[in-house]
């Protein structure tokens, strides 16, 4: 973190930026050719506290891949059969102080007087998460490069991830006395408390709706996209710089919102994000749902999903883009292909 702010303050183009009501002074980075007005303004209180963060947990020493193989020493090991016995011990050492540090520790996934069954629908959702994590760090590097992601990408200590996202229920989106709200004027915290519709994750996160609203030509020649779709679109938008903590400049050059030949290679990492945001709820959250226990679902009785700020938490790259999967190679692969897995229900 020393580095990165130390990068910070080796670029800082101006220091004396008045933005809204934040006192001064604020940085201001340049992030695209001069004279095009893209700049990232930080508040150098954010940037501290955000360190503070993502900071990492320490890892578990590594330990030797000879010996039996878990698949050889346990009874019901369906992915990790692979690993040694100390490899597969370290990791659900590790996979504890990631999701249930706090609720009993192996407990939370097993019954203790038979580690191979079952009965836990924690146990079912984890071998999920695991095959899950993989998929992410082998099959979508072109969103996580090298980086990857481990449980603790989202958990952070908590058995469910402090941030998803639900379908919100039908009567929220209006129908009250002065009308249909169209899913917006909630001023709601998923599009920074902006008039833009609430939910666009359902149909840009699980759903492929197009993002693109921009006519392509200089005169109207047919763009059926309404104000009404931008403004979804704008929606989106607002939740990725708000999950990434950045304004709109660090992925666009506003002079054309659409062109990618004027946007910073950002926006192509964004582009995949989106897409692997997708595979990830469709693929892995939603055939979940059945496993779950009524109190965890949301208001339609759908599971939990994720969105950029179930990774990100505000930073640019989650965890300021220290990498916690160089100490677990164990989930950096295989990979599968992005199928629904069929798994049992309760
Ligand atoms: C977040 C959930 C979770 C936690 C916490 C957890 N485990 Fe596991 N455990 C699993 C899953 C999932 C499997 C099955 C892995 C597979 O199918 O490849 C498993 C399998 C096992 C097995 C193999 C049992 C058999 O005979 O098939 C043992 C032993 C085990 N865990 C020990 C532990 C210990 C010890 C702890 C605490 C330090 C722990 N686990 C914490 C999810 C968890
Ligand atoms: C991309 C983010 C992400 C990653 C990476 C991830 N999870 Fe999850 N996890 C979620 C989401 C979202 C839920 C859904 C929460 C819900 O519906 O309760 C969840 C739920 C769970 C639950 C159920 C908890 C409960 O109390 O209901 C367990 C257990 C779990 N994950 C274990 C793991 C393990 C173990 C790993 C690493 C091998 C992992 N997760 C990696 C996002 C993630
Ligand atoms: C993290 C990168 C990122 C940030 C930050 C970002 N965008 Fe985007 N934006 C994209 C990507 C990627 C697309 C294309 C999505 C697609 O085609 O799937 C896009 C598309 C758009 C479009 C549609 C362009 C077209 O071709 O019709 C508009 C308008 C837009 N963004 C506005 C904004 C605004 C306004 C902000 C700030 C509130 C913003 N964006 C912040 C990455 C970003
Ligand atoms: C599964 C976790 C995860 C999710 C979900 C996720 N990201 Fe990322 N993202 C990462 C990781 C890890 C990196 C760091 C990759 C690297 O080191 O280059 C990253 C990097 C990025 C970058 C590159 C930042 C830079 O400065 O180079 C952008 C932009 C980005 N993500 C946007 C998004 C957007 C937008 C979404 C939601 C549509 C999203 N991400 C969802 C894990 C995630």
């Amino acid at each position: 973190m020393k580095a990165f702010i130390k990068l910070l303050s080796l670029t800082v183009a101006a220091v004396t930026l008045l933005s809204g009501c934040e006192p001064p002074p604020n940085l201001t980075v340049q992030h695209g050719y001069r004279g095009t007005g893209m700049v990232q303004v930080y508040r150098p209180s954010a940037v501290d506290a955000k360190a503070e963060e993502n900071v990492l947990p320490a890892s578990l020493p590594p330990v030797s891949s000879d010996g039996p193989k878990a698949s050889q020493a346990y009874k019901n090991v369906q992915v990790l059969g692979n690993l040694s016995v100390n490899e597969f011990t370290r990791l659900m050492l590790s996979m504890t102080s990631w999701v249930s540090p706090n609720e009993g520790g192996c407990v939370y996934c097993h019954n203790p007087a038979n580690f191979a069954e079952d009965s836990k629908y924690t146990k079912v959702v984890a071998r999920r998460m695991i095959q899950m994590t993989r998929h992410i760090n082998a099959d979508w590097k072109t969103h996580v490069a090298e980086t990857g992601v481990t449980c603790y990408t989202c958990h952070r200590g908590n058995p469910v991830p402090q941030n998803v996202w639900f379908k919100e229920a039908e009567q929220e989106k209006g129908a009250d006395f002065i009308g249909d709200r169209a899913g917006q004027n909630l001023a709601a915290k998923s599009v920074g408390l902006a008039s833009l519709p609430s939910d666009p994750f359902t149909p840009y996160l699980l759903g492929s709706l197009d993002i693109r609203v921009n006519g392509t030509t200089a005169l109207p020649s047919g763009n059926r996209h309404s104000i009404k779709q931008a403004e979804w679109t704008y929606g989106l938008m607002t939740h990725m710089s708000s999950s990434l903590g950045v304004n709109c400049t660090y992925c666009h050059n506003t002079q054309s919102f659409s062109s990618w030949k004027n946007s910073p290679p950002q926006r192509a990492t964004a582009w995949y994000g989106i897409r692997m945001a997708r595979d990830l709820n469709t693929a892995y959250m939603e055939p979940l749902t059945g496993v779950f226990p009524e109190h965890r679902l949301g208001p339609t009785r759908d599971v939990a999903k994720a969105n950029c700020t179930t990774c990100h938490q505000g930073a640019y790259k989650p965890l300021n883009g220290q990498s916690m999967l160089k100490d677990h190679p164990e989930l950096a692969g295989p990979g599968e292909a992005a199928k629904p897995a069929v798994v049992a229900t309760k």
